[in-house]
């Protein structure tokens, strides 16, 4: 049963997320604590997590859950049609997307969302749920600004590396 009015104040989470992120320029444990805050602050998910762009392959990042497949090539499963397409794809039954990796089997419905800074595509961030239909568009609007505030924070903290992280 899909959830249209979202349980989560997200805004208030949002200003948890600044909290939280204040002050530290290291792009990684930033990342670590931005995973970790939303794992732990949206119900009825069992992954949350970033995979990062580097050479054309998504390569897993922070994440909380078990553990994960480590590299999704662009254009493939869930996270590297949102990459390729650079927009939001909200999954409300995994079994019925044509190419979805399966990581963990209990998983049900998904979400992913483009991580883009300047133009830049520099990797998603993948959200699952036990539940089919999690995510409604409250949750895409919620998850979208928390995105967006994150990599705010992370604009500026340097991205010599071969990725962001
Ligand atoms: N289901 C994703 C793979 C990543 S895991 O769910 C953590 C996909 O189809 O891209």
């Amino acid at each position: 049963m899909r959830r249209e009015d979202s349980v989560i104040d997200y805004r208030l989470l949002e200003r948890q997320l600044s909290a939280l992120l204040e002050g530290e320029p290291d792009p990684l444990a930033t990342s670590a604590n931005f995973v970790g805050l939303l794992y732990h602050s949206i119900p009825d998910i069992n992954w949350l997590g970033i995979y990062v762009l580097r050479a054309g392959d998504l390569v897993l990042g922070p994440f909380q859950g078990q553990p994960a497949c480590v590299r999704i090539p662009l254009g493939q499963g869930v996270c590297g049609t949102a990459a390729e397409k650079r927009e939001t794809l909200r999954v409300d039954d995994v079994h019925d997307f044509a190419g979805h990796i399966v990581c963990d089997p209990v998983s049900r419905s998904e979400i992913v969302v483009p991580l883009v800074s300047g133009g830049d595509l520099l990797g998603v961030l993948d959200v699952d749920s036990p539940s089919p239909g999690r995510f409604g568009e409250a949750d895409r609007h919620g998850i979208e600004s928390l995105c967006d505030a994150y990599l705010r924070h992370i604009e500026g903290a340097g991205r010599d590396g071969p990725g962001f992280i």
